[in-house]
Formats: C-alpha cells, structure tokens, sequence
C-alpha cells in the first residue's frame, strides 16, 4: 500500500469538498487504487469561517511555507485561483520536490507552459483535471483516451454560471438582471459575477483546451471574448421563433494550419445537442481526426464534481511516481503540446460565421433598402429578414440571418449602418455556428 501526503492549500468550498470526500472514500480508494491519501496540511487564510467538514486543528495553518517547504508533503493541491500567490504556491512546490494538482484556470491560462516546462525538468507532474469542465473527465480524455487523434474541433459551455443565466432567460422569459440575480441567489453566481458573464473565466478554460488540443499557447486575455450581458430576452425569443437557442460558445477550431479560438454568446440549432444543454451543466464537443464527434456532459462546477476530478489527479500521480510510470507521464506532457501544433491562432477578424443581426430602425420607406445596400456593399448576402412589431416609441426591431461573411466585413458594415440617421445606436450581432 502506497501512502500518500497531500498539503491543501485553499480551504473555500472546493478545498472543503476535497476533504470530506476523502474522508468519506479514504477506505474505498484505498481497495479500489491501492494509494492511501492522508492530508497532513490545510493551509488557508481565513482559518475562522465555519466550512462544511470539520477537521482537526492541528491540520491547520496560515502558513504557505508550511505546506510547500514540508518534506513530509508529497502532493500540494492549490485551490486558491488566480495568479500571484497561486503561481508562487505552484513553481515553489514543484523546485521542492512536489508534483502539483490545481483546479486554477486562470493561472494555467496565464503560465502553463512555465509550469508544465519547470515540471517537466525537474520529472514531477501537474494535474490540472479540475481546470476545465469541473467532475467532467475532458482532460484526461483528450490527454490520453485520444491520445492517437488530431483535434479538428473543440467546442462547447464550459461556464455554468452563465449556461444557468441563458437558460433562466429562455424558459422565464425574463431579463439578464432577473436571471442573474436567481443565479446568485441560488449560490451559483458569485458577489462579482464578472469572471462568468464576461466569458473570461470561459476563455480562460478554452486556453487550456487549445494547448493541450492544439499545442497553441494562447493567453486567455489573448483569445476573442465576449460575454452575456448585453443579451436580451427579445433576442433569445426571435431566436428561438428562427430555430435556433443561444448558448455561451468557447470554441476552438482547425482551420487549415491555423485555429480559430473564441468565446461567445452564439445561436446554435435547437436541435444540436448543445442547445438542449441547460442550467449550470457544462457540455464539451471533442473532434477528433479517428473518433469522429463525442459530447462530454456534466456538472462543471461545485465541491463534489470538483473533488471528482481533483482526487482522479491524485491518484494518478501517485501511481505515476513509480519510475516506469513517472517517465511516459512526463512524455505525454511534453508531446501533447508539442505534436498536434497548429501553426498560429487565426486572426478574429478573418473568421467567417452566419450572423443574428438586430437594428432598431424608423419605420418609414427606404429603410430596408438602405441596410441591404450597404451590407451588400460589403459582400453580406442576407439568408432571411423579418420586422417585428413595434416597440413602444413607434421603432422597429428588424431581424436579419445573413449568410457566411467575415468579422472585418461585417464589422465595417455594421459601423456604416450605425451611422444611419434612421437606425438606433445598439445594434445586435450574434455570431451563428452550424
Ligand atoms: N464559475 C465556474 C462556472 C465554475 O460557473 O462554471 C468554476 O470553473
């Protein structure tokens, strides 16, 4: 029986869930990997706040260095999110001799390749199965189960947050602030909801994705983002009466040697399996050049799917610690990123999508031929158009679906059409994936 000792730093309500599903399953996995998992260490800040498990004191500490620079520690588990001190806790650990497991997106966003490059050298693992997509096993997955294929696409709702907010607004009929504000009163939104809805925290997950899908190295401030607070239930109805549901898209895709990687609010078919997707589960599709399409689904957030995933990674690093193991483990790390290398990262404004367009416009004749002229200007073909009734001051919402054209025409297009006399100043644009 191999024993092994973790150092938790982060004492939230993952950290909490950590603990207690180990209390509860220590025997069980212990019968099930032959790895006996003991935490020697609880480090956290806050040492006061009551939490859902209790544990003995001594555990304790406030101390970073009491966890990291502890000889008796072999696995540090970093659960504190963000950057700095996140960053320290991780390469500090790993120049100690401990490989590391996190759940924190935006670090690895931020620095993966300095992590996985330091812990590669020194012959130590990163596990980072909590990273993306909460209890859902999409890294390892992509890491090891498609180890033999070339990625053409990974895409799917990896924040739950926001997928709950879309959804409350689709089935209620309400507004953004009335889905948000049932979102956090349920507990899923955080006080700052900032991270969810401006698509970040989503950007952050598909920077993960595209490096281990697309040896592609992108900051997830670097990738295209746009978030869900300009979304309006009129948009979500006009949709729906077209066919089609709106959902929160992180999308990676090959495009010859390039990829395409963004996150955005995007109509997608009611019939695609993502658009039946809803409340705060998470779904990501994986296309891979042998296995064809597979749709992983499941809960991408919470202490008990996250402590699903943070302890998988555990147990593989302490099976891997064997020589035989550690040695393939550090290769898969290392060619991972480098083989399936797409070239470079498609510019946004080269991308080509359908697109949901919205103008609030006079209602008066010419109107129409003004915006189909200049569209056409701009080599827009329109695929449908539709005046809705009146609003309240005597304008019109026109609905248009327009065929493939890229971000720069369309972008240029909207500008002009902006500056029309007759139409208002908020323009809706939607990008559309088949
Ligand atoms: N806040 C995230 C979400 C979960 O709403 O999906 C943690 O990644």
């Amino acid at each position: 029986m191999k024993k092994i000792n973790i150092g938790l730093i982060g004492f939230g309500t993952i950290g909490a869930g950590v603990v207690k599903t180990l209390r509860s399953k220590r025997a069980y996995l212990r019968d099930k990997s032959g790895i006996d998992i003991n935490i020697v260490r609880i480090c956290d800040k806050d040492l006061k706040s009551k939490r859902s498990v209790s544990v003995d004191k001594r555990l304790l500490t406030g101390s970073i260095g009491k966890v990291i620079y502890d000889p008796g520690v072999d696995i540090v588990v970093e659960l504190i999110g963000g950057i700095e001190p996140a960053k320290y806790i991780v390469m500090e650990s790993l120049r100690h001799g401990k490989s590391v497991v996190t759940a924190n997106k935006a670090l690895l966003s931020d620095s993966g390749p300095e992590i996985f490059t330091l812990a590669g050298e020194l012959g130590l693992s990163v596990g980072f199965e909590a990273s993306v997509g909460g209890g859902i096993p999409i890294i390892r997955a992509m890491k090891e189960g498609f180890v033999a294929n070339r990625f053409d696409l990974v895409y799917g709702i990896i924040n739950g947050t926001s997928n709950f907010i879309l959804s409350k607004m689709a089935e209620k009929k309400i507004s953004f602030d009335e889905a948000l504000a049932i979102a956090k009163s349920k507990g899923y939104a955080e006080r700052d909801p900032y991270l969810d809805i401006s698509g970040s925290d989503s950007a952050h997950k598909l920077s993960v994705l595209a490096n281990l899908g697309f040896g592609v190295a992108a900051k997830g401030s670097g990738i295209f983002t746009e978030g869900i607070a300009d979304i309006d239930r009129d948009d979500i109805e006009y949709a729906s009466e077209m066919g089609y549901a709106i959902k929160l898209l992180a999308i990676a895709k090959r495009s010859g040697d390039e990829v395409e990687l963004r996150v955005h609010p995007t109509l997608i078919a009611k019939t695609h399996l993502l658009a039946n997707v809803n409340g705060i589960y998470n779904a990501i599709f994986v296309k891979g050049d042998l296995v064809g399409e597979n749709l992983f689904y499941g809960q991408g957030a919470g202490a008990l799917p996250t402590s699903s995933a943070i302890i998988s990674d555990i147990v593989t690093i302490a099976k891997n610690t064997s020589v035989f193991c550690c040695g393939s483990q550090k290769a898969l790390d290392k060619c991972v990123l480098s083989v399936q290398g797409a070239s470079r990262i498609k510019k946004m404004e080269d991308i080509c999508t359908r697109h949901y367009i919205k103008f609030i416009a006079l209602d008066k004749p010419g109107v129409l031929a003004k915006i189909s002229g200049i569209l056409a200007k701009y080599h827009i073909s329109i695929a449908s158009v539709t005046q809705k009734e009146r609003c309240a001051g005597g304008d019109v919402p026109i609905v248009m679906m327009t065929h493939d054209s890229s971000e720069k025409d369309m972008s240029m297009a909207l500008n002009e059409i902006r500056a029309l006399k007759v139409i208002g100043k908020k323009l809706v644009r939607i990008r559309v994936e088949n």
